[in-house]
């Protein structure tokens, strides 16, 4: 039997270039190559937990979608959708949210983080600031995976508990009423993490990442923001834990790889070995940023991409609701 694939992307923003090699390249890649159903949709409905501005949230989508569409996904091989639009998640989130213990949430990670936050801050309410949204956004998460009948989610390890939480909602469920939803199970990226412009992880809330279709100008600029040793322009350079030579190695081709070890061998300026690493960055994404580009003035494609992968989502989606509606609350559909 052909697996079902499905993973969710907020929408808080442009992705960077550790989503892209990380997550985003080898989900189309994945899609484009591999036999089975795939579903990746706009998680627009969880940045409601911590947004509150109606533009941001627009921004957001259509940003995170044309990142998507620039990059080639072939919709016609993966759904692609954003939540918002397939209202029978959010049915399913009530009937998931009467079957799962509220101890079950209270050890979720995204709520404990906000409640040790607020210890460290001295707050004698240690809800303080956590809405119900945020509380229960394990089980949002659990209603976009059972909804679909997923058997496998590729996430990244800070999301495999929120999997496990799906998965074991499934299993009481199936338990009760007999075997109404598919059971998940995570699967976790092979590679790496790209570190960031200061060496560490490259993560939005650590400010050290590359936008991934930043303009040019400023792509430049925050290649030149690369910490660097104190080593002279000509003496020569280890590519050993070089952070500038493990980017170039990602984008480059074996040829530059190769050549560009020689000048670091034979000494190369830090100066010289940034205007190298962002010239491969840069050619490398520049055709995509075009594209990208041209997606954000012509809203409507997005629109309309949107649309259509939200009328395929909505066939699985009825299915499983009318499923459940008979199965559990003893409707007729
Ligand atoms: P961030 O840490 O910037 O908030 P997210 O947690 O939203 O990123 O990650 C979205 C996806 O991108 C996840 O699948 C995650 O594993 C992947 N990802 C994030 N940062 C990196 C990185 N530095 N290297 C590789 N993959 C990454
Ligand atoms: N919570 C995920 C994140 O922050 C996004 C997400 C929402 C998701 N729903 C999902 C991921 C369903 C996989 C499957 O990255």
């Amino acid at each position: 039997m052909s697996k079902t694939y499905l993973t969710g992307i907020q929408s808080t923003g442009m992705p960077h270039i550790g989503n892209y090699l990380g997550a985003i390249k080898p989900a189309i890649d994945f899609s484009n190559t591999a036999d089975g159903k795939f579903l990746y949709f706009i998680a627009d409905y969880h940045s409601l937990t911590s947004l509150r501005d109606p533009k941001a949230i627009s921004e957001g989508i259509y940003e995170v979608a044309a990142v998507w569409l620039a990059l080639g996904l072939d919709t016609s091989k993966a759904i692609f959708y954003k939540q918002s639009d397939v209202p029978e998640i959010f049915e399913l989130t009530w009937i998931l949210n009467c079957h799962i213990p509220k101890g079950d949430l209270n050890r979720a990670h995204s709520y404990k983080a906000a409640i040790a936050a607020n210890e460290e801050n001295g707050k004698k309410d240690l809800d303080h600031g956590v809405n119900v949204g945020l509380f229960g956004y394990p089980v949002l998460m659990a209603a976009d995976i059972l909804l679909f009948d997923t058997n496998i989610v590729p996430v990244g390890k800070d999301q495999v508990q929120h999997v496990e939480i799906a998965r074991s909602i499934a299993q009481r469920i199936n338990g009760q009423y007999g075997q109404l939803l598919t059971e998940p199970l995570e699967s976790l990226s092979e590679g790496e993490y790209i570190a960031g412009l200061d060496g560490r992880k490259m993560s939005k809330s650590y400010g050290n990442s590359i936008p991934l279709f930043a303009t040019e100008k400023r792509l430049k600029k925050l290649i030149n923001k690369i910490t660097t040793d104190s080593t002279g322009p000509d003496e020569p350079k280890s590519t050993e834990d070089s952070l500038i030579f493990d980017l170039y190695k990602l984008f480059a081709n074996e040829t530059q790889i190769n050549s560009f070890a020689k000048d670091f061998k034979e000494g190369i300026s830090w100066g010289h070995a940034k205007a190298g690493l962002f010239e491969v960055v840069n050619d490398h994404l520049a055709p995509f940023r075009q594209r990208y580009n041209e997606l954000m003035e012509n809203r409507n494609l997005i629109d309309d991409e949107l649309e259509a992968g939200a009328k395929k989502a909505r066939i699985i989606a009825k299915e499983t609701i009318s499923r459940l509606r008979k199965n559990i609350m003893g409707l007729k559909s």
